[in-house]
């Protein structure tokens, strides 16, 4: 692939959430994901990852539930659910009669890191065969139960999971902050009020009528929490609520504890 063909493929990325019932050839999956991991970088080539593919419509049905009921967990033909995994590592330790090691908290973040990586190469080269992906962020929030489900042994857990599937809609490509707001040169720029303004002020408009155009429901839902702007929306009870994030947040930690990530 030629940096033009890179350059379109990355332009043409949208997050898809409406999916053809059809499936993908079993061995179009198998050979995108292992060529994703050639394609990607590895913390010591380690390769410190596992990916569970469910394609059963009622398992999909199942972890649809755990992703809090998005449509597309049960509309898509695959879901892959990218796991952290030292198990496998370790167990291959243990068998060379090496150091135990792994079982830490740099270690989650080393294999998570790992994981993160394949998922978003993965993602570019599904797209490139024209299929469509959407990240599902809701792992982060049920990942013991997503990991009990999935029957993941300790020292593995889920980081991330992406719904694949044929493309049933047609979607605008959408914004991201510009250049200036997030590129630094030498040293971090702080921004200044007036810059906040001009970097968020067209972003926060069209975010607002974008969320507003999904129907009466969140028009209401915007009034009902005395909700007036974007960045209102996001930390509401109705977006990233924080009061949730610190809940989840705890029960995150005790997880990492239970699983062998803690020490
Ligand atoms: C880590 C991560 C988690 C995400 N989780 C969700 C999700 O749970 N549900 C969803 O509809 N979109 C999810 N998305 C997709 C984002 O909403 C989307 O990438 C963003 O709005 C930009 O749109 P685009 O991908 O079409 O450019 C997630 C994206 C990332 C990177």
């Amino acid at each position: 692939m030629n940096a033009e063909a890179m350059s379109q493929l990355m332009q043409a990325h949208r997050s898809i959430r409406q999916y053809e019932d059809r499936a993908i050839d079993p061995a179009l999956i198998d050979r995108v994901l292992e060529e994703a991991l050639h394609g990607s970088s590895s913390s010591g080539n380690l390769n410190m990852v596992s990916v569970v593919k469910t394609r059963d419509r009622e398992r999909k049905h199942r972890l649809c539930e755990l992703h809090f009921g998005q449509p597309m967990v049960d509309q898509a033909p695959l879901v892959l659910t990218f796991c952290a995994d030292t198990f496998r590592t370790r167990q291959w330790l243990a068998l060379r009669e090496a150091r135990a090691g792994f079982a830490d908290f740099i270690s989650w973040h080393v294999a998570g890191y790992d994981a993160i990586i394949l998922a978003q190469t993965a993602a570019l080269a599904f797209e490139s065969h024209g299929l469509g992906i959407c990240y599902m962020g809701t792992t982060l929030h049920s990942m013991g139960a997503i990991a009990d489900f999935l029957e993941l042994p300790p020292n593995c857990l889920p980081v991330t999971s992406l719904v694949v599937g044929w493309p049933a809609e047609q979607v605008a490509q959408r914004d991201r902050l510009p250049a200036a707001a997030w590129i630094h040169d030498e040293r971090y720029q702080r921004p200044t009020t007036q810059e906040l303004e001009a970097r968020y002020g067209e972003r926060e408009r069209r975010g607002r009528e974008r969320y507003l155009s999904l129907g009466p429901e969140m028009a209401r839902l915007w009034q009902e929490h005395g909700i007036t702007s974007l960045a209102q929306y996001y930390t509401s009870k109705i977006k990233y609520d924080p009061d949730r994030f610190a809940e989840d947040s705890a029960a995150l930690r005790e997880l990492l504890q239970a699983r062998g990530f803690g020490a």
